[in-house]
């Protein structure tokens, strides 16, 4: 069944999902030396991003149509390696319809999946490492990462060398990365933020209260040195649940 959503900013009118993310092609244009960062949350109205330690249950199936909608869009996928392990990544595109849609858009069958470790702390035992169709960008402060079957490209660093900026860096400038999706988690989005290197902000706001402090919020970490301020460029409602889609100010 064909997904629409009802837009209520800017303009009132039906956004069919293959249209939410409009002009990705071009985003990549937008910055230098590193890929337009897009992230992508999902929150409950208390602004938790877990349930017991897991996004499923805040998701419904129109913000995990957005979710799979937004990897079909892009060059590369970033998650942390918590995220990596607690929702058990696998291969990024398994419809092999969406693979051909990318194909005749002029993008790799599956996004690239980047891991960045210091401490070399990655669950290899996820699915994702295993997939021999699986292209990898794997940055770690590790001496000797585990064999995977997975495609995968190590970049090997030592703990304190390893960066967020020189990787975004690495991605664009090596690897062709024009635009990138963040999956999160909240430790790895504080620290994005904190470098300035997230482009947008895509925030699914599902009507629940969840309470509970271990349940964190999107973004986890040190206190930002000043609050990042955020731009309203769209909202979408659909079953209930708001689709926000935010860009930093620069
Ligand atoms: N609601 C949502 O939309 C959503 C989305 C994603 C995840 N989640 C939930 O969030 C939880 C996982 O998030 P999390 O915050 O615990 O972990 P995370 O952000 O997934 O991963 C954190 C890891 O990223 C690595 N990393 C690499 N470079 C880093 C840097 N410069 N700064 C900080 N970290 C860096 C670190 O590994 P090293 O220490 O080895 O460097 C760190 O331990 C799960 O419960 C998951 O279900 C929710």
């Amino acid at each position: 069944m064909a997904i629409s959503f009802r837009q209520i900013f800017p303009e009132p009118k039906e956004v069919p999902l293959e249209a939410v993310p409009d002009s990705f092609a071009s985003l990549g244009d937008r910055v230098a030396g590193r890929p337009y960062t897009v992230a992508n949350f999902v929150s409950s109205l208390d602004g938790r991003a877990t349930i017991g330690g897991r996004s499923a249950p805040l998701s419904g199936p129109s913000d995990r149509a957005l979710f799979h909608t937004l990897r079909e869009s892009v060059d590369a996928v970033i998650a942390g390696t918590n995220t990596l392990r607690v929702e058990r990544y696998g291969r990024m595109i398994k419809d092999p319809a969406a693979r051909e849609r990318r194909a005749q858009r002029g993008l790799a069958p599956e996004p690239l999946a980047v891991v960045v470790s210091r401490t070399g702390q990655v669950p290899y035992e996820i699915p994702l490492f295993s997939e021999p169709e699986a292209r990898i960008v794997e940055f770690t402060g590790a001496d000797a990462p585990r064999p995977v079957a997975a495609q995968r490209e190590l970049i090997r660093l030592r703990p304190e060398e390893v960066s967020l900026r020189g990787a975004m860096e690495r991605l664009r400038t090596v690897h062709g990365v024009r635009t990138l999706l963040c999956e999160g988690g909240p430790t790895l989005f504080g620290a994005l933020v904190a470098e300035n290197l997230v482009d947008e902000l895509y925030l699914t706001t599902t009507p629940l209260l969840v309470g509970g402090e271990s349940n964190p919020a999107i973004l986890a970490g040190p206190p930002l040195a000043e609050p990042a301020g955020l731009e309203l460029s769209s909202v979408l409602e659909r079953d209930g649940s708001l689709f926000l889609r935010f860009a930093f100010r620069s």
